[in-house]
């Protein structure tokens, strides 16, 4: 195997396509079972690669986790070891670091890797690291092992009020679950607001914790313990799925109806789509994006939730080559979301350089920590409409593999993607769901 896509694009996309469940959701509610006594099943969950490598960990810590169908998931943590979590594996997905929360609780210690997932810039985790000791925990990094080692201090994980310095999705999501069980009280200030985040507050409530959001606060009061419902836990669609179908969509001139896409967790997506001049619609089935007329340029800054998410503005620099005029786009999120595609997208003869917008203070804007503000390149503008050639591409991470898919099924002739792994990472059988709407697609 080649672990490449081969596309011959240039034709526009039209049919429908299903979203999968989210990811970004699946990986937290599988870590959050680990506190449990009992047995938990979960439905929805996505077929994609970072999923098999979490069920491969929590299997290594002796855990079972036992695939039912392709969707279906029943996790047994009563067999939790207290080991190292491994090095390979841990460092492949990012979320492996919120198994301090479960390891904490159970054994009061716990040795993680450096964790890995798409790099996009430094991406520390000295929030989570910090968060951490305000319950209690001792934190320490052995660079000679590159593990992380942390240890509870005798009063065992204590409730506190935490504000993040700046918000963050997963850290969020971890002092949530470790609140859920702490003694006492704990409120989280500058909470991350994503969706995600919600159904898994959904997800732990339903086992007995008593979380509560209100806006950028969360407000915990934690309990002895946490016993799954006797129902699966249905967890949410991808709605990061719904953005990159949206851009094949109108990138390639086509039409199509995606389902079990929320509108209320995309609005930000969509009111692009309507300034740039692309059609949609809301079906029965689900939203239908659609290319009705010339496109033409938008001005997008990525922000947390509700804003313009940064995991949709690689699709979305596509739709912009197709569009009219000049386009920008400015990552607010991470330090180099571009890095990724970029250079891949000028292969195939996209019109695209970067810029540094006149920001006052830019460690306030930017949600990454500024270290250095002279070397800033955080704008990309883009130059369109541009007949995009075909030309050997590689996903160089997941959603820069999917911007590249997208570039590859505009242009005409035989394109080639490289690395369809990476893209396998978040996105469930992309082949056969681009395949459903006309694209000429395989495996190599
Ligand atoms: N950051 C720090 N220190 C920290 C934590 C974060 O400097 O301790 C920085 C990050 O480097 C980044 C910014 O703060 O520049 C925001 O990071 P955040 O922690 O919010 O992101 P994340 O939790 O690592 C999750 C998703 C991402 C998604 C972002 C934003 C998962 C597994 N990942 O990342 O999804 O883009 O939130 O919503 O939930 C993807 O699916 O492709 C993906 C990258």
């Amino acid at each position: 195997m080649e672990d490449a896509f081969v596309i011959t694009g240039g034709k526009p996309l039209k049919g429908e396509v299903q979203l999968s469940g989210a990811k970004n959701v699946a990986l937290k509610v599988l870590i959050a079972s680990l506190f449990f006594d009992a047995t938990v099943t979960f439905t929805n969950i996505p077929d994609i690669a970072d999923i098999r490598e979490l069920i491969h960990l929590m299997s290594d810590l002796g855990v079972d986790c036992t695939l039912h169908d392709n969707h279906t998931l029943t996790v047994n943590p009563s067999g939790l070891q207290d080991k190292a979590v491994d090095l390979l594996h841990g460092s492949k997905i990012r979320s492996s670091f919120m198994l301090f929360g479960p390891l904490l609780y159970r054994f009061g210690k716990a040795h993680i890797p450096n964790p890995g997932g798409c790099r996009l810039g430094a991406r520390p985790i000295d929030r989570q690291v910090d968060m951490l000791e305000g319950f209690g925990v001792d934190v320490g990094y052995d660079s000679t092992t590159g593990y992380y080692e942390a240890k509870l201090k005798e009063s065992g994980l204590v409730g506190n009020e935490y504000t993040f310095v700046k918000p963050t999705h997963t850290g969020t999501e971890l002092a949530i679950m470790i609140a859920s069980v702490a003694h006492g009280e704990t409120i989280i200030k500058n909470a991350a607001g994503e969706p995600e985040i919600d159904d898994l507050i959904q997800f732990l409530n339903n086992a007995g914790a008593r979380i509560k959001r209100e806006g950028n606060t969360i407000h915990v009061i934690g309990v002895k313990a946490l016993k799954p419902q006797d129902t699966p836990y249905h967890i949410m669609y991808d709605r990061n799925e719904a953005p990159t179908y949206a851009a094949f969509a109108l990138a390639t001139k086509g039409d199509i109806v995606i389902k079990g896409v929320v509108r209320s967790q995309i609005d930000y997506f969509i009111k692009q789509v309507r300034l740039a001049g692309g059609g949609v619609e809301e079906t029965e089935k689900g939203i239908r994006f659609y290319y009705k007329g010339e496109l033409k340029s938008t001005n997008v800054e990525t922000r947390p939730h509700p804003g313009f998410m940064t995991d949709w503005q690689g699709p979305w620099a596509v739709v912009m080559t197709q569009a009219d005029g000049i386009s920008t786009i400015h990552e607010t999120v991470f330090e180099d979301r571009f890095g990724g595609y970029v250079a891949e997208m000028r292969k195939t003869g996209a019109k695209i350089d970067f810029f540094q917008p006149k920001i006052n203070n830019p460690d306030s804007l930017y949600q990454f920590n500024v270290t250095d503000p002279l070397s800033l390149k955080q704008a990309i503008r883009i130059s369109g409409p541009t007949k995009l050639h075909n030309g050997v591409l590689t996903a160089q991470d997941l959603r820069a593999g999917a911007t590249v898919l997208i570039a590859a099924a505009v242009a005409e002739g035989e394109s080639y993607v490289l690395s369809a792994s990476t893209i396998d990472r978040g996105y469930e059988h992309i082949e056969k769901k681009l395949a459903g709407i006309g694209a000429v697609i395989k495996r190599v």
